[in-house]
């Protein structure tokens, strides 16, 4: 007889279960499935970072371990990328940890803060790493402060915090609503943090999908978050290296030292290759090529954002163009059910439940497929029933 673990019990039920198997049905009867479901985007990696990745593969060593806190040349590419996007200066040593992508930073930053019973307060709707990889698996209690106002913006006059409450998660721009942040409200979450002596999560892995004018902060510019405050951010949606597997967490020193404890009792690092081919990514972030290759990118992703918004407008479904990232979140009255029935037309998108409480009248579309999927996929959606 094999008995889980309680902290495995308290997981909920995985949302996507059903969604799946219906979707395997479909394949199986050779529906031709398009999917706005996960956020992978369908652009590749730059040039220049597959030839690094070919080229690192046959250096002398690059099939040896790694470290768990990453080779000192990406904490350094880190560390100098960090100075001229954010102008914020970090110790690449002691500042910087490299992760295998940043998912796996995020859960394991719990089991570096949380005791048993502890309390992390978390976004809802929000990434569910938050709650169900950092929190319940370190056996502590997810704590949901309610993002339902127009904007997404977290009140924090309304969280409750106790001598349990440790920490607390952040993400903009925002997966799933797309919301950014301003700096003045990410002063007053450090400020927050502070008062309260809790760890601030901040999750920036959208930083770089960003359109128009707006620019993503980090919040190390924010005046004594090097006090309180952890920054994850990571290759895949900068650089499309979503399998590659390689992110960073950079910080507080304390929080990044525990991370690095931590992580050399679970991990030996992301490989050499991948961590050669980041650093290549990262060094050649300004660079002229790079740059005009991830504007262009952003600009289609805003187009399909936009596209996708007017053709939900003409089937009844009013919902706004974000500022950041490669999401949409719409109010359909009932997510689960609108998922349900857009899969019957061969279309995956992801109930907004999957993201919290708050989430179940929405749903969220990814728009990682080209204009022309997206676009055949309004098509099939125009044949549902909205009534
Ligand atoms: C908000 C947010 N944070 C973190 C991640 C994890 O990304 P990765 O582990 O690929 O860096 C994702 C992935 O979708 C995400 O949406």
């Amino acid at each position: 007889m094999i008995n889980y673990a309680d902290r495995l019990q308290r997981l909920p039920p995985y949302i996507f279960a059903d969604l799946e198997k219906l979707q395997d049905d479909l394949v199986k009867k050779g529906v031709d499935i398009i999917s706005l479901g996960i956020g992978d985007p369908d652009f590749p990696p730059p040039r220049i970072i597959t030839e690094s990745l070919k080229n690192s593969l046959t250096e002398p060593g690059s099939s040896n371990y790694s470290t768990s806190a990453g080779e000192d040349y990406f904490r350094n590419a880190v560390a100098e990328w960090y100075k001229r996007r954010f102008n914020v200066i970090v110790d690449p040593t002691s500042e910087v940890c490299a992760l295998i992508g940043s998912k796996e930073g995020l859960a394991n930053v719990g089991r570096v803060l949380l005791n048993p019973g502890d309390k992390a307060l978390l976004p809802d709707p929000g990434y569910p790493v938050y709650a169900q990889g950092s929190t319940i698996l370190s056996d502590a209690t997810p704590v949901i402060f309610n993002l339902t106002d127009d904007a997404f913006q977290p009140d924090l006059s309304k969280v409750q915090v106790d001598d349990r409450t440790k920490l607390l998660f952040l993400n903009y721009p925002s997966n799933p609503t797309g919301a950014t942040i301003a700096k003045d409200k990410l002063e007053s979450t450090v400020e927050f943090c502070r008062k309260h002596n809790l760890v601030l999560c901040y999750d920036n892995a959208y930083s770089e999908i960003c359109f128009g004018s707006y620019q993503s902060p980090s919040v190390l510019q924010i005046n004594g978050a090097t006090e309180c405050a952890v920054e994850f951010n990571s290759c895949s949606k900068i650089f499309n290296m979503t399998g590659y597997r390689i992110g960073f967490a950079v910080g507080n020193k304390k929080i990044i030292a525990g991370l690095k404890k931590v992580k050399t009792q679970i991990d030996s690092g992301s490989p050499k290759f991948v961590q050669r081919a980041a650093t290549t990514a990262l060094n050649e972030y300004f660079d002229f090529d790079l740059s005009t290759e991830r504007k262009m990118n952003n600009k289609i992703l805003k187009e399909r954002l936009d596209s996708l918004v007017q053709g939900l407008r003409e089937i009844g479904i009013e919902t706004k163009s974000p500022n950041a990232t490669f999401y949409l979140w719409a109010n359909v009255g009932d997510g689960a059910t609108f998922v349900r029935e857009l899969l019957k037309l061969g279309v995956v998108a992801t109930p907004g439940r999957a993201f919290g409480l708050n989430g179940a009248k929405h749903v969220r579309f990814s728009v990682t497929q080209s204009t022309t999927r997206i676009n055949e996929a309004l098509q099939r959606m125009r044949r549902l029933d909205l009534r």
